[in-house]
C-alpha cells in the first residue's frame, strides 16, 4: 500500500512553530507517512495531499495574518481533506482552562473556511533579545512572559495519535 502523503505547512515569526512543525514532520516520518514540511507562503497545488497540518504562533490573540491567508486562499481546494490544526503560544505557560480556551478560540476562527478534524495548543516561546521594536512594545504592555514553554513530550503524543488516524484514512 502506497504511503499516505501528507502536507505539515506553518506561519512563523521568530522560528518556534516552525521547530514544532519540524518535531511534527519527523514523528509523521517517523510513523511511515510521507511528508512535505513547507512554509504556507510557499505552497503550491494541495491536490495530492491526503491529510494536511497546519501550525501557527498566537500573535495579541489571533494566528498570523498569512496562515489566516492561506485557509482563506486554499478554502475551494482544502474541501473534504484532513485537516488538523495547532496553534503555540506563551499563555500556555499556566495550563488552566481560560488560557487553552482563548488559543483554541484562536484556531476556531478558521472554522469558516475549513473543517478541522484534530487540534491542539502547544506552549511557545519568548525572547525579548530577539523581538523587534513594535513587537517587544507589545509583549510589554500585554505583559507576556519571557521564557521557553515549549513541551515537546505533548507535541510528541499529539504527532503520534494524528499519525495513526492519518494511516487509518
Ligand atoms: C507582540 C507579541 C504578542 C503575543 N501575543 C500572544 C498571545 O496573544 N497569546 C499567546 O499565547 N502568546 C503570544 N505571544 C507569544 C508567541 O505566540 C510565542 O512566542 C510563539 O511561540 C512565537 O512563535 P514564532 O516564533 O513561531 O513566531 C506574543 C508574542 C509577541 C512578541
Amino acid at each position: 500500500m502506497c504511503a499516505k502523503k501528507v502536507l505539515v505547512t506553518y506561519a512563523t515569526k521568530y522560528g518556534t512553530t516552525e521547530e514544532i512543525a519540524g518535531q511534527i514532520a519527523q514523528i509523521l516520518v517517523d510513523s511511515g507517512l510521507d511528508i512535505d514540511l513547507i512554509p504556507v507562503m510557499e505552497v503550491g497545488k494541495v491536490d495530492d495531499y491526503d491529510a494536511i497540518i497546519i501550525g501557527s504562533p498566537v500573535y495579541m490573540g489571533k494566528i498570523l495574518v498569512e496562515a489566516r491567508e492561506f485557509c482563506k486562499q486554499y478554502k475551494p481546494y482544502l474541501e473534504g481533506k484532513w485537516i488538523a490544526f495547532f496553534v503555540d503560544g506563551v499563555s500556555l505557560c499556566k495550563k488552566d482552562e481560560k488560557s487553552l480556551k482563548s488559543m483554541f478560540s484562536a484556531i476556531d476562527d478558521m472554522l469558516l473556511y475549513i473543517l478541522i478534524e484534530e487540534k491542539a495548543a502547544f506552549g511557545g516561546k519568548l525572547n525579548f533579545g530577539v523581538l523587534s521594536e513594535s513587537d517587544m512594545q507589545i509583549a510589554t504592555m500585554a505583559g507576556a512572559p519571557e521564557g521557553d514553554f515549549s513541551t515537546p513530550e505533548e507535541v510528541r503524543a499529539w504527532a503520534t495519535d494524528i499519525a495513526q488516524k492519518i494511516t487509518e484514512l
